[in-house]
Protein backbone atom coordinates (compact mmCIF):
# COMPACT_ATOMS: atom_id res chain seq x y z
CA UNK A 1 0.00 0.00 0.00
CA UNK A 2 1.63 3.37 -0.69
CA UNK A 3 2.44 5.41 2.07
CA UNK A 4 -0.07 8.04 3.14
CA UNK A 5 1.08 12.22 2.05
CA UNK A 6 2.86 13.36 4.73
CA UNK A 7 1.11 17.11 6.07
CA UNK A 8 2.23 19.22 8.59
CA UNK A 9 0.07 22.15 10.07
CA UNK A 10 1.57 24.69 12.35
CA UNK A 11 -0.82 25.08 14.69
CA UNK A 12 -4.17 23.12 16.11
CA UNK A 13 -6.57 24.12 13.93
CA UNK A 14 -10.48 22.78 14.84
CA UNK A 15 -10.88 18.96 15.34
CA UNK A 16 -13.10 18.99 12.36
CA UNK A 17 -10.39 19.51 9.80
CA UNK A 18 -8.00 17.65 11.63
CA UNK A 19 -9.82 14.75 11.81
CA UNK A 20 -10.24 14.82 7.57
CA UNK A 21 -6.88 15.02 7.15
CA UNK A 22 -5.68 13.15 9.73
CA UNK A 23 -7.99 10.44 8.16
CA UNK A 24 -6.47 10.97 4.69
CA UNK A 25 -2.72 11.88 5.34
CA UNK A 26 -0.09 11.35 7.74
CA UNK A 27 -0.11 14.73 9.82
CA UNK A 28 2.05 16.15 12.30
CA UNK A 29 0.46 19.46 14.10
CA UNK A 30 2.64 21.97 15.68
CA UNK A 31 1.37 21.36 19.37
CA UNK A 32 1.97 25.32 20.95
CA UNK A 33 0.25 28.11 20.74
CA UNK A 34 2.66 30.02 19.66
CA UNK A 35 3.68 29.89 15.80
CA UNK A 36 6.97 27.57 14.77
CA UNK A 37 10.27 29.15 14.28
CA UNK A 38 11.13 30.10 10.55
CA UNK A 39 13.88 27.38 11.30
CA UNK A 40 11.39 24.54 12.80
CA UNK A 41 9.53 25.75 9.91
CA UNK A 42 11.90 24.64 7.22
CA UNK A 43 12.84 21.50 9.36
CA UNK A 44 9.45 20.50 9.59
CA UNK A 45 8.47 20.87 5.81
CA UNK A 46 11.53 19.28 4.02
CA UNK A 47 9.58 15.83 3.43
CA UNK A 48 6.35 16.81 3.24
CA UNK A 49 3.51 16.83 0.07
CA UNK A 50 1.82 19.42 2.07
CA UNK A 51 1.09 22.37 4.37
CA UNK A 52 -1.42 23.97 6.31
CA UNK A 53 -0.30 27.26 7.58
CA UNK A 54 -1.80 29.99 9.18
CA UNK A 55 -1.66 34.33 8.66
CA UNK A 56 1.61 34.39 11.09
CA UNK A 57 3.61 31.73 9.35
CA UNK A 58 5.43 33.52 6.13
CA UNK A 59 6.02 31.15 3.46
CA UNK A 60 8.34 32.40 0.63
CA UNK A 61 10.72 30.96 -2.37
CA UNK A 62 13.53 30.06 -0.27
CA UNK A 63 10.93 28.23 2.46
CA UNK A 64 9.38 26.56 -0.61
CA UNK A 65 12.96 25.71 -1.69
CA UNK A 66 13.58 23.36 0.98
CA UNK A 67 10.56 21.06 0.29
CA UNK A 68 10.88 19.54 -3.23
CA UNK A 69 8.06 17.19 -2.72
CA UNK A 70 5.04 20.13 -1.24
CA UNK A 71 2.18 20.10 -3.76
CA UNK A 72 0.06 22.80 -1.57
CA UNK A 73 -0.13 25.49 0.85
CA UNK A 74 -3.61 25.52 2.36
CA UNK A 75 -3.75 28.78 4.01
CA UNK A 76 -6.13 29.13 7.65
CA UNK A 77 -7.63 32.25 6.35
CA UNK A 78 -9.31 33.99 3.50
CA UNK A 79 -6.31 36.36 3.55
CA UNK A 80 -3.10 35.17 1.66
CA UNK A 81 -0.33 38.03 2.13
CA UNK A 82 1.84 35.90 4.37
CA UNK A 83 2.06 33.73 1.27
CA UNK A 84 4.50 34.80 -1.66
CA UNK A 85 1.69 33.16 -4.49
CA UNK A 86 4.47 33.71 -7.58
CA UNK A 87 6.93 32.17 -5.62
CA UNK A 88 4.86 29.44 -5.38
CA UNK A 89 2.95 29.04 -8.48
CA UNK A 90 6.45 28.99 -9.78
CA UNK A 91 7.36 26.09 -7.93
CA UNK A 92 4.07 23.99 -9.03
CA UNK A 93 2.66 24.24 -5.47
CA UNK A 94 -1.46 24.76 -5.35
CA UNK A 95 -2.48 27.21 -2.56
CA UNK A 96 -5.28 27.72 -1.36
CA UNK A 97 -7.77 29.59 1.39
CA UNK A 98 -11.21 30.01 3.01
CA UNK A 99 -12.86 32.59 1.41
CA UNK A 100 -16.54 33.18 1.67
CA UNK A 101 -17.07 31.56 5.41
CA UNK A 102 -15.83 34.01 7.36
CA UNK A 103 -17.89 36.43 5.55
CA UNK A 104 -20.43 37.26 8.18
CA UNK A 105 -18.90 36.93 11.13
CA UNK A 106 -16.06 39.82 9.91
CA UNK A 107 -18.76 41.97 8.69
CA UNK A 108 -20.06 41.55 12.39
CA UNK A 109 -17.19 42.63 13.91
CA UNK A 110 -16.97 45.67 11.87
CA UNK A 111 -20.49 46.28 13.07
CA UNK A 112 -19.66 45.40 17.09
CA UNK A 113 -16.41 47.82 16.35
CA UNK A 114 -18.20 50.74 15.06
CA UNK A 115 -21.24 50.48 17.70
CA UNK A 116 -18.26 49.81 20.55
CA UNK A 117 -16.11 53.01 18.86
CA UNK A 118 -18.95 55.46 18.15
CA UNK A 119 -20.67 54.91 20.85
CA UNK A 120 -17.28 55.03 23.80
CA UNK A 121 -18.26 51.48 25.05
CA UNK A 122 -14.77 50.58 26.26
CA UNK A 123 -14.41 53.73 27.91
CA UNK A 124 -17.44 54.03 29.84
CA UNK A 125 -16.96 50.43 30.68
CA UNK A 126 -13.46 50.85 32.07
CA UNK A 127 -14.57 54.27 33.87
CA UNK A 128 -17.50 52.17 35.78
CA UNK A 129 -15.23 49.78 36.58
CA UNK A 130 -12.30 52.21 38.13
CA UNK A 131 -15.76 53.95 40.10
CA UNK A 132 -15.45 57.45 37.71
CA UNK A 133 -19.29 56.79 36.97
CA UNK A 134 -20.28 58.85 39.61
CA UNK A 135 -23.98 60.10 38.63
CA UNK A 136 -26.13 59.84 35.34
CA UNK A 137 -24.08 62.31 33.20
CA UNK A 138 -26.04 64.70 30.65
CA UNK A 139 -23.17 65.38 28.89
CA UNK A 140 -20.89 62.66 29.34
CA UNK A 141 -19.60 59.45 27.48
CA UNK A 142 -21.60 61.50 24.55
CA UNK A 143 -20.87 59.64 20.89
CA UNK A 144 -21.98 59.45 17.36
CA UNK A 145 -25.85 58.09 16.42
CA UNK A 146 -25.15 55.34 13.90
CA UNK A 147 -28.90 55.55 12.15
CA UNK A 148 -29.02 57.42 9.02
CA UNK A 149 -25.62 58.57 8.82
CA UNK A 150 -23.10 57.93 5.46
CA UNK A 151 -21.06 54.99 5.81
CA UNK A 152 -17.73 54.52 3.19
CA UNK A 153 -16.56 51.33 2.43
CA UNK A 154 -13.11 50.99 0.82
CA UNK A 155 -13.03 47.77 -0.92
CA UNK A 156 -16.70 46.72 -1.61
CA UNK A 157 -16.02 42.84 -2.05
CA UNK A 158 -17.43 40.45 -0.12
CA UNK A 159 -16.38 41.47 3.46
CA UNK A 160 -17.24 45.25 2.54
CA UNK A 161 -20.63 44.46 0.62
CA UNK A 162 -21.84 42.20 3.94
CA UNK A 163 -20.64 45.07 6.00
CA UNK A 164 -22.62 47.69 4.03
CA UNK A 165 -25.70 45.15 3.82
CA UNK A 166 -26.07 45.99 7.65
CA UNK A 167 -25.66 49.73 7.63
CA UNK A 168 -28.23 49.97 5.30
CA UNK A 169 -30.83 47.71 6.37
CA UNK A 170 -29.94 47.89 10.06
CA UNK A 171 -29.54 51.98 10.25
CA UNK A 172 -31.21 52.98 6.78
CA UNK A 173 -27.23 54.66 6.44
CA UNK A 174 -26.26 55.68 2.93
CA UNK A 175 -23.53 53.73 1.23
CA UNK A 176 -20.44 54.69 -0.67
CA UNK A 177 -17.45 53.20 -1.46
CA UNK A 178 -14.29 53.23 -3.29
CA UNK A 179 -12.83 50.07 -5.23
CA UNK A 180 -11.28 49.26 -8.48
CA UNK A 181 -13.99 47.56 -9.50
CA UNK A 182 -17.34 48.67 -9.76
CA UNK A 183 -20.20 46.83 -7.39
CA UNK A 184 -23.12 46.22 -9.98
CA UNK A 185 -25.00 43.97 -7.18
CA UNK A 186 -23.87 46.71 -4.19
CA UNK A 187 -25.53 49.55 -6.00
CA UNK A 188 -28.48 47.94 -7.21
CA UNK A 189 -29.19 46.09 -4.04
CA UNK A 190 -27.99 48.66 -1.48
CA UNK A 191 -28.04 51.66 -3.75
CA UNK A 192 -24.36 52.20 -2.92
CA UNK A 193 -22.49 54.63 -4.65
CA UNK A 194 -19.30 54.39 -6.19
CA UNK A 195 -16.72 57.35 -5.27
CA UNK A 196 -13.18 59.02 -5.67
CA UNK A 197 -11.87 58.24 -2.31
CA UNK A 198 -11.10 62.00 -1.49
CA UNK A 199 -15.15 62.06 -1.88
CA UNK A 200 -15.33 59.04 0.76
CA UNK A 201 -13.37 60.27 3.17
CA UNK A 202 -14.92 64.22 3.20
CA UNK A 203 -18.66 62.98 3.61
CA UNK A 204 -18.61 59.70 4.68
CA UNK A 205 -19.44 59.43 8.96
CA UNK A 206 -17.83 56.08 9.07
CA UNK A 207 -14.95 54.77 6.98
CA UNK A 208 -14.33 50.99 6.76
CA UNK A 209 -11.52 48.88 5.02
CA UNK A 210 -11.94 46.03 3.64
CA UNK A 211 -9.66 45.69 0.84
CA UNK A 212 -6.40 43.40 0.38
CA UNK A 213 -2.56 44.01 2.16
CA UNK A 214 -0.62 44.32 -1.09
CA UNK A 215 2.40 46.97 -2.42
CA UNK A 216 -0.29 49.49 -3.48
CA UNK A 217 -2.41 49.47 -0.34
CA UNK A 218 0.19 49.05 2.38
CA UNK A 219 0.49 51.90 4.53
CA UNK A 220 -2.56 53.97 2.13
CA UNK A 221 -4.07 55.22 5.71
CA UNK A 222 -1.51 57.96 6.42
CA UNK A 223 -1.62 61.42 7.96
CA UNK A 224 -3.52 63.18 4.70
CA UNK A 225 -6.08 60.92 4.85
CA UNK A 226 -7.17 60.77 8.05
CA UNK A 227 -6.55 64.81 7.44
CA UNK A 228 -9.89 64.30 4.87
CA UNK A 229 -12.04 62.57 7.17
CA UNK A 230 -14.70 64.30 9.16
CA UNK A 231 -13.69 65.34 13.00
CA UNK A 232 -16.66 63.33 14.15
CA UNK A 233 -15.83 60.19 12.21
CA UNK A 234 -15.29 56.46 13.22
CA UNK A 235 -12.50 54.92 11.12
CA UNK A 236 -12.77 50.87 11.28
CA UNK A 237 -10.32 48.32 10.18
CA UNK A 238 -10.61 44.64 10.26
CA UNK A 239 -9.09 43.93 7.15
CA UNK A 240 -5.10 44.19 7.79
CA UNK A 241 -2.93 46.01 10.12
CA UNK A 242 -0.37 47.29 7.73
CA UNK A 243 -3.04 49.08 5.38
CA UNK A 244 -2.69 51.55 8.06
CA UNK A 245 0.25 54.27 9.24
CA UNK A 246 -0.18 53.91 13.33
CA UNK A 247 1.77 56.61 14.27
CA UNK A 248 -0.72 58.41 11.65
CA UNK A 249 -3.48 57.16 13.31
CA UNK A 250 -2.86 57.79 16.99
CA UNK A 251 -1.73 61.50 16.20
CA UNK A 252 -5.21 61.92 14.45
CA UNK A 253 -6.84 60.56 17.33
CA UNK A 254 -4.82 62.29 19.79
CA UNK A 255 -5.57 65.47 17.94
CA UNK A 256 -8.94 65.03 17.54
CA UNK A 257 -8.67 64.95 13.70
CA UNK A 258 -11.14 62.19 13.64
CA UNK A 259 -13.34 61.23 16.56
CA UNK A 260 -12.67 57.36 17.37
CA UNK A 261 -11.44 53.90 15.68
CA UNK A 262 -12.32 50.39 16.12
CA UNK A 263 -9.20 47.71 14.82
CA UNK A 264 -9.36 44.12 14.54
CA UNK A 265 -6.11 44.09 12.97
CA UNK A 266 -2.50 45.99 13.71
CA UNK A 267 0.75 45.99 13.05
CA UNK A 268 2.44 43.88 14.46
CA UNK A 269 0.45 41.42 16.35
CA UNK A 270 0.11 41.60 19.01
CA UNK A 271 0.19 45.27 19.25
CA UNK A 272 3.06 45.61 21.97
CA UNK A 273 0.92 46.26 25.33
CA UNK A 274 3.01 49.85 25.54
CA UNK A 275 1.97 50.74 22.43
CA UNK A 276 0.58 54.60 22.08
CA UNK A 277 -2.41 53.63 20.87
CA UNK A 278 -3.40 51.37 23.72
CA UNK A 279 -3.43 54.41 25.97
CA UNK A 280 -6.01 56.42 23.76
CA UNK A 281 -9.73 56.39 25.15
CA UNK A 282 -10.85 56.57 21.63
CA UNK A 283 -9.37 53.57 20.44
CA UNK A 284 -10.76 50.11 20.75
CA UNK A 285 -8.94 47.48 20.09
CA UNK A 286 -9.07 43.67 19.34
CA UNK A 287 -7.37 40.94 18.94
CA UNK A 288 -8.02 39.65 15.39
CA UNK A 289 -10.34 38.22 16.27
CA UNK A 290 -13.29 38.61 13.45
CA UNK A 291 -13.63 35.26 12.52
CA UNK A 292 -13.86 33.68 15.78
CA UNK A 293 -17.03 32.26 15.76
CA UNK A 294 -17.54 28.37 16.34
CA UNK A 295 -19.26 27.99 13.42
CA UNK A 296 -16.90 30.08 11.24
CA UNK A 297 -13.78 28.66 12.47
CA UNK A 298 -15.34 24.79 11.74
CA UNK A 299 -15.48 25.79 8.58
CA UNK A 300 -12.65 27.53 7.77
CA UNK A 301 -11.08 24.46 8.94
CA UNK A 302 -13.44 22.01 6.23
CA UNK A 303 -12.62 24.67 3.59
CA UNK A 304 -8.79 24.19 4.53
CA UNK A 305 -8.67 20.12 4.71
CA UNK A 306 -10.49 19.64 1.85
CA UNK A 307 -7.91 22.12 -0.08
CA UNK A 308 -5.02 20.37 1.68
CA UNK A 309 -6.70 16.55 0.93
CA UNK A 310 -6.94 18.16 -2.99
CA UNK A 311 -3.66 19.17 -3.39
CA UNK A 312 -1.80 16.09 -1.97
CA UNK A 313 -3.85 13.61 -4.06
CA UNK A 314 -3.48 16.09 -7.26
CA UNK A 315 -7.08 17.30 -7.11
CA UNK A 316 -8.97 20.07 -7.28
CA UNK A 317 -9.09 23.29 -4.49
CA UNK A 318 -11.98 23.82 -3.09
CA UNK A 319 -11.11 27.49 -3.06
CA UNK A 320 -7.73 27.96 -4.62
CA UNK A 321 -6.04 31.09 -4.81
CA UNK A 322 -3.48 30.44 -7.59
CA UNK A 323 -5.67 28.80 -10.14
CA UNK A 324 -2.61 30.07 -12.89
CA UNK A 325 -0.56 26.71 -11.21
CA UNK A 326 -3.11 24.06 -13.10
CA UNK A 327 -1.36 22.98 -15.83
CA UNK A 328 2.55 22.72 -14.03
CA UNK A 329 1.18 21.36 -10.61
CA UNK A 330 3.61 18.84 -9.08
CA UNK A 331 2.43 15.92 -8.96
C1 LIG B 1 -8.46 35.97 7.41
O1 LIG B 1 -9.04 34.90 7.24
O2 LIG B 1 -7.76 36.48 6.55
C2 LIG B 1 -8.68 36.65 8.71
O3 LIG B 1 -7.86 37.73 8.90
C3 LIG B 1 -8.57 35.69 9.87
O4 LIG B 1 -9.69 34.89 9.84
Amino acid sequence: MAAKPRVFVTRRIPELGLQKIGAACAMEVWPDQLPPSADILREKIKTCDGLVSLLTDRIDGPLLDVAPKLKVVSNFAVGFNNIDIPAATDRGIAVGNTPGVLTDATADMAMVLLMTAARRIVEGVEDAKAGRWKTWEPCGWLGQDLANRTVGIIGMGRIGSAFARRCRFGWNMKVLYADVYQNATAEKELGATKVEIDTLLKESDFVSVHTDLNAQTKGMFNAELFKKMKKTAVFINTARGPLVDQGALADALRKGTIFAAGLDVTDPEPLPTDHELYKLSNCVIAPHVASATVQTRDEMARICAENVIAGVTGGKLTAPVNPEVEGKRRK
